[in-house]
């Protein structure tokens, strides 16, 4: 955990924001996986996390009465019988103290306090809840059907905790460098020991075990596939040939719940073959030029744009484009193989408060999401501020049921050499992902540099 002392003043700047009122946090519980007593591993809210540094207890709410000058943690010590199961736990009381809440009040209470203040007049915000067991609790404590949760949301809570973690403190840098190099150790892995005859679901396993001994978990579920046209196509029993092209998207997530999320390609043999290094290296230009924009005051739709642009120039290099960049980008021709966004704000989330609605974190009231295919998984589009947390991930996907249906459609064919593509369609996909925090003057990769060119990754694959 940070000193108290960060967790009191994200809590006094919420307040200050806010104004007045009374603020509702739920924690989250254990999740069954299969039978109540099965469960996935504990995740806990990230928000949650944010204002307490709470991250393995579950079953928690705070609340922060703005009007009462108040801060409540309400949770319940385990019980004895409890504590046969469990083993000794921290006590609430030594969490309240680590993250400066005064008050520490029984779960039981928290639906008789939450009753007085509405009845008191307390305008009351909360989240939009995205687990159905939040949703159902919530749901009775505010006694608000369950159908309008969602727009009795508190926008001006969502706005002001955006507006608070979207900019990392120098101690958050350090929580996440330490996240991303775990993930470049995980990466680093994976592209040493990978040989053809391997299944994928084997050195994912070893992946994972890599992030798990780094203190914390995986930050998502590992994606490590030839069929990276498939663009979160998890790990499976398929075996790796010789030939084939690797594409690792994994990360990990630190003990203090700070993610990294990080994507290489790579051959399963020794090497590259020739067009699989020409794609390669139409994505990493993509890739180098679009980290070189980044800057404050940039917005990151149009450093999007020119990441679609640049491995646009490069397909037509390669004959399976053509025509004029710009316009085969305005057309939305480039999704047939670049169908995602170029990247997305990291932090305690691998994509950062995506449950709060990216209209808020990734754009704003003057600049909407398109609804177009494409652009509308670019999950930030905002202008860019120092501090932010980025990833940047651009990428080349031979998906052979778009190509199959677009030129059915007959779209694109301004832009698109259908017949050379037809060669491409057992090609796979590239991606190549870091993340990144905005400086005042461009940007700075984190962690310790891993290997990118298509020569670097050879030499360590050097088997
Ligand atoms: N790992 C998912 C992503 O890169 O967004
Ligand atoms: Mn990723
Ligand atoms: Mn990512």
């Amino acid at each position: 955990m940070f000193s108290k002392d960060t967790y009191k003043q994200r809590r006094s700047v919420l307040k200050k924001s806010l104004g007045s009122g009374l603020i509702i946090f739920p924690g989250n519980g254990e999740s069954s996986m299969n039978y109540k007593d099965n469960w996935y591993a504990f995740k806990q809210d990230s928000t949650f996390i944010y204002f307490t540094g709470i991250t393995q207890i579950p079953d928690l709410y705070f609340v922060i009465n703005i009007d009462d000058n108040d801060e409540i943690l309400f949770g319940d010590n385990p019980t004895a019988e409890e504590m046969v199961w469990t083993g000794a736990k921290e006590p609430l009381e030594s969490f309240a103290q680590k993250s400066g809440f005064s008050t520490v009040k029984s779960k039981s209470e928290l639906s008789k306090y939450i009753s007085s203040q509405i009845k008191k007049g307390q305008n009351v915000h909360y989240l939009p809840p995205y687990r159905a067991a939040q949703k159902i609790e919530l749901s009775q404590l505010l006694n608000i059907p369950l159908g309008e949760l969602e727009t009795r949301k508190s926008v001006a809570l969502i706005r002001a905790i955006v507006a608070l973690r979207e900019l990392k403190t120098p101690e958050e840098l350090i929580e996440i460098e330490q996240a991303v190099n775990t993930t470049a150790a995980m990466h680093k892995f994976a592209m040493q020991h990978t040989r053809p005859g391997m299944s994928e679901m084997e050195i994912a396993g070893k992946l994972q075990a890599i992030a798990i001994a780094g203190g914390g978990n995986t930050s998502f579920p590992i994606i490590l596939t030839k069929d990276g046209q498939y663009l979160h196509n998890h790990a499976s029993t398929t075996i790796l040939k010789d030939g084939d092209l690797v594409l690792c998207d994994c990360g990990a997530e630190n003990v203090m719940g700070y993610a990294g999320d990080m994507t290489r390609t790579f051959p399963a043999g020794k090497r590259f073959s020739p067009v699989q290094k020409d794609i390669y290296n139409v994505v990493l230009h993509a890739h180098n030029t679009a980290i070189a924009a980044l800057k404050p005051g940039i917005k990151f739709l149009d450093v999007h744009l020119l990441a679609s642009k640049k491995l646009v120039e490069g397909l037509i290099d390669l004959k399976l484009m053509k025509g004029n960049a710009d316009d085969a980008v305005a057309a939305g021709a480039h999704t047939l193989f670049f169908q995602c966004g170029l990247g997305h704000m990291m932090g305690l989330d691998t994509h950062d408060m995506e449950n709060l609605g990216e209209e808020y974190v990734g754009y704003t009231p003057e600049l909407k999401k398109s609804t177009a295919f494409g652009l509308k998984s670019l999950r930030l589009g905002k202008e860019l501020k120092k501090d932010f947390v980025l990833t940047v991930e651009p990428g080349l996907y031979f998906n052979p049921f778009l190509i199959d249906e677009r030129r059915a459609q007959g779209m694109y064919t301004d832009f698109v050499n259908y017949d050379a593509v037809e060669k491409f369609k057992t090609f796979g996909g590239v991606r190549v992902e870091e993340d990144l925090v905005i400086t005042a003057t461009g940007s700075t990769i984190l962690g310790e540099p891993l290997a990118k060119t298509t020569e670097a990754i050879e030499n360590l694959r050097n088997f």
